[in-house]
């Protein structure tokens, strides 16, 4: 039989990809969801007719390595990236839409020469095996449901009974499919490919949603508990767990704005939106500068989390104050909240570098996040004497101060990108900073 090679993270939309290619197109299809995988698989590439990959799995961006791939190991076969637009060539194709399933399997048939024609022709058993998992998100069976027992097909479950619990206990006993009679598997496959595509599109939703608070749960556990020292390992965690949750939350993000309100309806709070939104922005950055990958996403993103943590009771004194050059030039601060103002780029790399386990070198990033070098005050000049990724970090506050000083002024008015790049380029001179500010022209807004 023909087979696929299907390169996505595991879930539904794994399970929608799986299962319509393999009944439209009589595949046989090969899920790989990570990139050593997916390596090791094109090994005996010679067993595939196409490749089926996501945008973004694994941490890897296929828009990107797919062309690399493709010449390194000199795939022949058609190729297809969803999710994202990107430069096709011959062999490659891309499709933008994720969810239009119809699409994926044209472009499919297209590049196979498979018409519909033949599709409907192909020879099928009486009965046809669709994944367990594919019919569990459902709750309840479509059709007839049934097993195949000792290569006898016994009736599971008539059409809209509940199976929910029994499929969970199917799948634990090592039963992975159910069979359906063959000659509705077109119309069954496509009546659940919507349905669950309304499900997909509403938990993405929820899945970010749920995300966001969390992050905002944690990042308020973060700030009551970060000076003491017994908490250290625990809070060392939470920092790395919250962290991976706003890479993930930051990288599925599909705009700055819609990222701003699912913020702001969290908690109110310049800190936390300003370290969330800063991370949107300076993951883009890294991203799009040729020296970026992604360790440094992460990287960046425990950066910001961790960068102005010691003005947080600052913050919660003085809830007026919206920029941290503000704190600078306020004139009610007691000396002593003056001397954390100024210090506390360094405190917090002195702390993040008492943290087992924190990446190397975010110390260094956190302390350099105003420009200067020792972590004390804030540059008046901004100067090649901090390392390549502080200046991201610094050009992505200066954006999102900016952002949200509009935003402040009037929450609906459409945000202008090239006024942002104007003010940034003003205040920073230097073309190793004009060279990482002409990237947030493709920032999504
Ligand atoms: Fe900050
Ligand atoms: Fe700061």
């Amino acid at each position: 039989m023909r087979k696929t090679l299907l390169f996505i993270e595991k879930g539904l939309l794994a399970q929608l990809y799986k299962t319509n290619i393999s009944v439209y197109l009589e595949s046989e299809v090969v899920l790989c969801n990570n990139y050593l995988d997916l390596i090791k698989q094109l090994e005996n590439m010679e067993e595939f007719i196409l490749i089926v990959a996501y945008y973004y799995v694994d941490h890897t961006d296929m828009i990107k390595e797919m062309p690399t791939l493709i010449t390194e190991k000199g795939i022949k076969i058609p190729t297809i990236i969803v999710g994202e637009s990107g430069q096709d060539t011959p062999n490659l194709t891309h499709i933008k839409e994720s969810l239009n399933i119809p699409n994926i399997l044209g472009a499919s048939a297209r590049v196979l020469n498979i018409t519909a024609q033949m599709m409907a022709a192909y020879k099928v058993p009486e009965y046809y095996p669709i994944d367990i998992e594919f019919i569990y998100y459902l709750n309840k069976a479509p059709t007839s449901l049934f097993l195949n027992i000792n290569n006898e097909y016994v009736l599971f479950a008539s059409k809209d009974t509940s199976i929910s619990d029994i499929a969970q206990d199917l799948k634990e006993e090592g039963v992975d499919k159910f069979y359906i009679k063959s000659l509705e598997r077109l119309e069954i496959v496509g009546r659940i490919t919507e349905t669950l595509k309304e499900k997909l599109k509403q938990s993405s939703k929820l899945n970010s949603k749920f995300k966001a608070e969390l992050i905002a749960e944690g990042f308020d556990y973060f700030l009551d508990h970060y000076v003491s020292p017994e908490a250290g390992q625990e809070i060392g965690k939470i920092a790395n767990d919250c962290s991976r949750l706003m890479t993930d939350l930051v990288t599925e993000s599909n705009d700055l704005n819609a990222l701003f309100m699912a913020f702001r309806s969290n908690k109110d709070n310049y800190l936390y939106i300003h370290t969330m939104l800063g991370s949107y922005v300076a993951s883009h950055i890294v991203r799009n500068v040729p020296w970026g990958n992604e360790t440094h996403v992460d990287k960046i993103v425990m950066v910001f989390f961790f960068h102005d943590l010691y003005l947080a009771p600052l913050y919660a004194k003085y809830p007026e104050i919206r920029s941290e050059e503000d704190f600078n030039n306020n004139a009610e601060l007691g000396r002593q909240e003056k001397h954390t103002v100024l210090n506390h780029a360094r405190l917090a790399g002195e702390l993040v570098s008492s943290i087992k386990k924190s990446p190397i070198g975010i110390d260094q990033l956190i302390r350099q996040h105003h420009g200067v070098s020792t972590g004390i005050g804030f540059a008046d000049e901004y100067k090649d004497d901090v390392s390549p990724l502080a200046k991201i970090v610094i050009i992505a506050e200066s954006f999102v101060e900016f952002y949200l000083s509009k935003r402040g002024e009037n929450i609906q008015a459409p945000f202008d990108i090239l006024s942002a790049v104007e003010y940034l380029n003003e205040k920073f001179k230097l073309n190793s900073y004009r060279k990482i500010i002409e990237t947030l022209i493709t920032l999504k807004i």
